[in-house]
């Protein structure tokens, strides 16, 4: 190794070491609204005049502004001998709470929710939790019981789930041609796809299935009662009947999942679906030879750390889908997500 690398790599080292105070930077600036008063102050600011405004210590926000500077969230002009910060466009576009396509919900979980679960991943490596729960999937239920212990933390989760899709669900559900599936059920949606889904195709309607927490928020917060064409179905998509649908979505549902519990809901679909009809699934597909991408590794491990399930590959996906009666699997890549479309 060359002293050039060599100092690369500890540089790299160093960097990565501390890593894991990135969200809570992201999270900590949007949350005190660093991001929003930058956006709508239409004119860069001092550290001082920023912690005036937002009620903190000059010292501690000039660290807080300093760290989101290195990262690229902030720029900084030195203007008579002062230091001004304003907004990247990342953070006008992503990191306000009132951002057009704010990810606010995303960060916060990941700032509280899983950073908290990631203080135990040596154990959930040394135990498989997957493993352990394997029958039962009884760490996917627990991460629901959690989740929806309040009805805040369910608003909360809700907002994450819907975040993702303002960003990337049209070009996810633009990735085949579903024109023929007008009748459709979003096992385990929340009304993010489903409108997506009737706007990008106006004869359809929508059928979501979740659990009764969610069906109630959903209807009370996330879907205009005008919206006629979507309609809740609240029930388990393990247990109860499915509607009768062309095509079944299946977004984020399966990774959450161990193989037997996905082969037994795909079973489901299969035998409700009507003929012709088929199932997409959208996760995040790992490389055949597991290189890649980052994205499903991230996942991965937070699947570990939160439920019984994993990401897969393509070849992995196929046999789910095959061995629950599904065909012609094709594969298309959108932005970060994969849709898997597969014929009954
Ligand atoms: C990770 S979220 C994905 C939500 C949505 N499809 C998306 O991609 O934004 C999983 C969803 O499945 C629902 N869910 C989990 N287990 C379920 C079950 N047994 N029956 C019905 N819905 C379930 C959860 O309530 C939650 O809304």
């Amino acid at each position: 190794m060359s002293a050039t690398e060599e100092a690369e790599s500890l540089k790299m080292l160093f960097r990565n070491q501390h890593a894991f105070l990135l969200p809570k930077i992201m999270f900590t600036a949007s949350d005190l609204g660093v991001f929003d008063l930058l956006m709508e102050s239409k004119e860069p600011l001092t550290s001082v005049t920023i912690a005036e405004r937002l009620g903190t210590s000059p010292f501690g926000m000039e660290r807080l502004l300093d760290a989101c500077v290195g990262y690229k969230f902030l720029q900084v002009e030195r203007k008579e001998n002062q230091t001004l910060y304003g907004n990247t466009n990342l953070a006008n576009l992503y990191l306000g709470k009132r951002s057009p396509k704010t990810q606010y919900y995303s960060l916060k979980l990941n700032a509280e929710f899983v950073y908290m679960r990631a203080q135990h991943l040596a154990d959930s490596v040394r135990e498989g939790e997957a493993q352990t729960y394997r029958l039962s999937d009884s760490s996917t239920k627990k991460f629901y019981e959690a989740m929806y212990r309040s009805e805040s933390g369910l608003r909360e989760f809700m907002e994450y789930m819907h975040e993702m899709w303002s960003l990337c669900g049209r070009d996810v559900l633009n990735a085949f041609d579903l024109s023929n599936f007008p009748l459709v059920c979003d096992l385990g949606g929340n009304g993010a796809l489903a409108k997506e889904y009737i706007s990008l195709y106006p004869n359809s309607t929508v059928t979501i299935l979740d659990l009764p927490e969610v069906v109630e928020t959903g209807k009370k917060h996330f879907v205009s009662s005008e919206e006629h064409r979507i309609t809740f179905h609240e029930g388990d998509f393990f247990k109860d009947p499915i509607p009768e649908a062309d095509l079944y979505i299946l977004a984020r549902i399966l990774h959450s999942f161990t193989d037997e519990n996905c082969v037994h809901l795909l079973t489901r679909l299969n035998k409700a679906c009507k003929p012709g009809g088929g199932v997409l699934v959208v996760e995040i597909v790992l490389n055949e030879d597991r290189t890649g991408p980052l994205e499903a590794h991230i996942y991965g491990l937070v699947m570990l750390l939160c439920t019984a399930g994993k990401e897969r590959t393509l070849s992995e996906y196929n046999a789910l889908l095959s061995a629950a009666g599904f065909k012609d699997i094709q594969q298309k890549k959108a932005i970060l997500f994969d849709a898997i479309l597969g014929r009954k």
